[in-house]
């Protein structure tokens, strides 16, 4: 009964070993890129499924646009800040090949706040007009798409 214990003892003192190793292997901010990484996926699903319907590559359905460009505005309107914590940028030690934020995010933060806030504009207009017919989704598409490109072209490097 006592050996058993000690047993279990001794494999519990080494499963918590190996969590602490594994745990100092990883990144410190590998959970904040995941996040804000799974985040701009999301706009890009999103933006796919208004994207198919401009290119009638899928017919135009009133509730399925609308949803998808309320979706965006939803994640526009987050408080992402926790996503971006100093220090994960490309340039840190370790991070290159896990992110491809570039170090002006955190250098000039100014700018990044105002295309984050030229995007939800955007988000707004699109999402008033994407359930009104496939003419309002065509109409202010582009101008979405622009927002994603103007921030991508100085704050984020291209995977390679
Ligand atoms: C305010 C700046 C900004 C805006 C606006 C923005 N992005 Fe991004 N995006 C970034 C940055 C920075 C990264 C790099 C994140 C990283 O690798 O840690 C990124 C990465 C991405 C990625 C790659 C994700 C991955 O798994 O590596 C996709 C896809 C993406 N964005 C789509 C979009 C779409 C679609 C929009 C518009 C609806 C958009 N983004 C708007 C800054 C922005």
């Amino acid at each position: 009964m006592r050996k058993k214990f000690v047993a279990i003892l001794v494999a519990g003192a080494l499963a918590a070993a190996t969590t602490i190793v594994s745990a100092a292997d990883e990144l410190e901010f590998s959970g904040q890129i995941e996040a804000r990484q799974s985040l701009m996926t999301l706009y890009k699903f999103n933006l796919g499924v208004l994207g198919a319907m401009a290119r009638e590559r899928t017919p135009y359905d009133a509730d399925t646009a609308k949803a998808a460009a309320d979706n965006m505005l939803a994640i526009s309107n987050m408080k992402n800040g926790a996503m971006w914590p100093t220090g994960s940028d490309m340039s840190a030690e370790g991070y290159a090949g896990e992110t491809w934020a570039k170090p002006e995010n955190w250098s000039n933060y100014a700018e990044v706040s105002e295309k984050a806030a030229a995007m939800n504009e955007a988000l707004e207009v699109l999402a008033a007009a994407a359930g009104d017919g496939l003419d309002g989704v065509r109409s202010n598409l582009g101008a979405v798409g622009n927002a994603c490109k103007g921030c991508h072209e100085s704050f984020r490097a291209d995977k390679e």
